[in-house]
C-alpha cells in the first residue's frame, strides 16, 4: 500500500460564529446565522442546500468579497476578521491566497488561454515572460495545454472551465472557492473537474470548497456540508476521507 500523502494539517479556513445579514428592519435577511467551520489543507468540501440557504454568501465571505456582520475568521493562519476587517489589503489577500471558480467561466474574451492565466500573475507583479511560462505549465497540468492559443469563444465548456481553473490557481492560492463549477457540464466532464479539484487540494495543500446541487458528485468530497436558512445543519464524512479511513483500518499484509 502506498504511503498516505503528507499534507500540512493546519487549517486553511476557520470560521467561528460568522453571520451575515442584508438590509435592516422588515427587509432584513439573515443569509448566514452563526457558521462554525474548519477546513484543512488538502481537504475538499462540498456545500449543498436549497436555493437561498446562504451557500454563495458563505463563499463570498470566505473569499473576502463580502463583509460578515459578526464573528471571527482566520485564513491560512492569519486572523482577517474579528468583528471588523483586520486587513486593509483585502484585494491583495484575494489575489494571492484565494482562487475563485464560477459557474460560468469568467475568462476575458479578447485574451487567449495563456494570456488569461498569465494576466492574473502579472496583476500580482510577475513579469510577463515568467507569467506566460508558468501559465503554460498550469494549462498542461490541467490537461488543456494543447488549447493554449485558443480564445474562450473557441473552447468547449469543459476546456473553458479548465482554463478558468488554471487562472484561479495562477498565484498558488491556499483556498479555492468554486460556486457550482460543474453546473454547465455533462456528467463525465463534471467528474473530470472534480478529479482535478481533488488533485489540486492534495498537490497544492489547498482547502477547496465547492457549492453544488449535483448529487452525482456528492461522493467525491471529503465532507459534505448542508446549509439551511444560513445555518450549518449537517456534515457527512464521505468519499475520500471515509475511503482513507477504511483503507487505514485494513490489516496490513
Ligand atoms: N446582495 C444581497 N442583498 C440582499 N439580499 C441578498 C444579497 N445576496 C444574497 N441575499 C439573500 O441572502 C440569502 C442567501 O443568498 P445566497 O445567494 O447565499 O443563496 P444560495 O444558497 O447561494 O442560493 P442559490 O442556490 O439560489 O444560488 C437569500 O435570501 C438572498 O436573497
Ligand atoms: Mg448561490
Amino acid at each position: 500500500m502506498a504511503d498516505a500523502p503528507q499534507t500540512d494539517p493546519r487549517p486553511r479556513v476557520e470560521l467561528r460564529g460568522i453571520s451575515k445579514h442584508f438590509g435592516e428592519g422588515e427587509r432584513r435577511v439573515d443569509a448566514l446565522a452563526g457558521i462554525d467551520l474548519t477546513v484543512r489543507a488538502g481537504e475538499m468540501i462540498g456545500l449543498r442546500g436549497p436555493s437561498g440557504s446562504g451557500k454563495s454568501t458563505l463563499l463570498n465571505v470566505v473569499g473576502c468579497v463580502s463583509e460578515p456582520s459578526a464573528g471571527w475568521m482566520r485564513l491560512d493562519g492569519d486572523v482577517v476578521y474579528d468583528a471588523r476587517w483586520l486587513r486593509h489589503d483585502l484585494r491583495r489577500l484575494r489575489l494571492m491566497k484565494i482562487g475563485f471558480i464560477f459557474q460560468t467561466h469568467n475568462l476575458l474574451p479578447f485574451l487567449n488561454a495563456t494570456e488569461n492565466v498569465a494576466e492574473a500573475m502579472e496583476l500580482a507583479g510577475m513579469s510577463s515572460r515568467q507569467a506566460r511560462t508558468r501559465a503554460d505549465g498550469l494549462l498542461d497540468y490541467l490537461e488543456v495545454g494543447h488549447r493554449r492559443h485558443a480564445y474562450p469563444g473557441e473552447m468547449s465548456g469543459g476546456e473553458a472551465q479548465r482554463v478558468a481553473i488554471a487562472r484561479a490557481l495562477a498565484n498558488g492560492p491556499r483556498i479555492i472557492l468554486a460556486d457550482e463549477p460543474t453546473a454547465p457540464l455533462d456528467s463525465a466532464r463534471a467528474h473530470v473537474v472534480l478529479d482535478l479539484l481533488g488533485r489540486i487540494a492534495r498537490d497544492h495543500e489547498a482547502a477547496v470548497l465547492v457549492v453544488t446541487h449535483d448529487e452525482s458528485i456528492f461522493q467525491r468530497f471529503d465532507r459534505l456540508i448542508s446549509l439551511r436558512d444560513g445555518r450549518l445543519v449537517a456534515t457527512e464524512e464521505i468519499g475520500r476521507a471515509a475511503g482513507l479511513a477504511a483503507e487505514a483500518s485494513l490489516p496490513t499484509p
